[in-house]
């Protein structure tokens, strides 16, 4: 196994991924840097380039996004600002001074049609803003770098830095009897600490490509909603299935989008933890 190339510029680091990332780099005895808006604006070349001058970063990790996937619909030209174009600059300036660039991107790239779990290759084909704005981020830095690059696709993540599902769902329990959640949408919920020991890896082996990182197995929404009130013990709460049109958001998602972990897991011999056991750990010694 290589070593982390250091210093490595970590971008995006108050995020909810990017605060557990820096964690574990830490935890790996990486030398890091950890930047945010505004030191770092990865909309603006000049900005990106003054940070590398000043860093000289030897690896560089972007967890850097818009994320507001309704928001997106309304805010196009932000979200390929910071999605498409921000990731490009990065990779241009990478290119410039031969660092490592590892850089985070999206399920929503695939519009959700295949029956089976999407691997690597497979064609993608996004729906909304959001998505489309992340994948023309994955073509422009690839274009850009060819290779020296590493593209980590994930979904449905949750953890302690950020707004997530697991919290929004606890919260939402305590004031009503009757929860609508989505069930036909297919997916693996995956707990950023989880998925930023694997980014660690893939930094240390200074792995190329793109790869699929999720926990392990598939739910829907629902059931990934039961699960949390089975663990904080709040199964006074009833749950009503609804569909996606149901719930009417702005943005249109995959209906399944599960990750073939299969590329990861033969490069790292590292295996996802179940999304269970995950979101158990982040819920063990929560009172509600
Ligand atoms: N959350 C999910 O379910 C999910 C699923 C699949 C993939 N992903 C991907 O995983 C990565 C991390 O997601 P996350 O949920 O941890 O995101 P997050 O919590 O929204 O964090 C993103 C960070 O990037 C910062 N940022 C925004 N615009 C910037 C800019 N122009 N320059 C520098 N920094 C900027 C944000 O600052 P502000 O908060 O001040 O804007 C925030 O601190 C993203 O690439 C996302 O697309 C997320």
């Amino acid at each position: 196994m290589n070593d982390f190339a250091v210093p490595c510029l970590v971008i995006g680091a108050r995020g909810m991924l990017g605060h557990d990332l820096c964690l574990a780099l830490k935890d790996a005895g990486a030398k890091i840097v950890e930047m945010d808006i505004p030191e770092i604006d990865i909309c603006n070349l000049s900005s990106v380039r003054a940070i590398f001058q000043k860093v000289r970063p030897r690896s560089v990790i972007n967890v850097a996004a818009f994320t507001d996937v309704d928001g997106c619909e309304t805010q196009t030209e932000a979200a390929f600002s910071v999605n498409a174009i921000g990731p490009e600059n990065l990779a241009i300036v990478a290119r410039g001074s031969g660092s490592y660039l590892v850089h985070i991107s999206t399920d929503y790239v695939f519009d959700g049609s295949k029956k089976e779990p999407y691997k690597e290759d497979d064609p993608a084909n996004p729906l909304g803003i959001y998505g489309k704005s992340k994948w023309e981020g994955e073509v422009r830095l690839r274009k850009t770098l060819l290779d020296n690059y590493c593209i980590i696709r994930t979904q449905w993540l949750y953890g302690a830095n950020g707004k997530n599902f697991v919290d929004t769902i606890i919260r939402a329990a305590k004031r009503n009897k009757i929860l609508k959640i989505v069930n036909d949408q297919l997916g693996s919920p995956t707990y950023t600490v989880d998925l930023a020991m694997a980014i660690v890896r893939l930094c240390q082996m200074q792995a190329t490509g793109v790869f699929h990182v999720t926990n392990k197995g598939t739910t829907t929404w629902s059931d990934f909603a039961a699960k949390i009130l089975e663990f904080v013990g709040l199964t006074n709460v009833k749950i009503e299935n609804i569909t996606t049109n149901q719930l009417g958001r702005a943005a249109p998602r995959p209906l399944y989008s599960v990750l073939d972990n299969t590329k990861f897991e033969n490069l790292t011999s590292m295996k996802m933890p179940l999304w269970e056991n995950a979101v158990e750990k982040y819920l063990s010694g929560r009172t509600v």
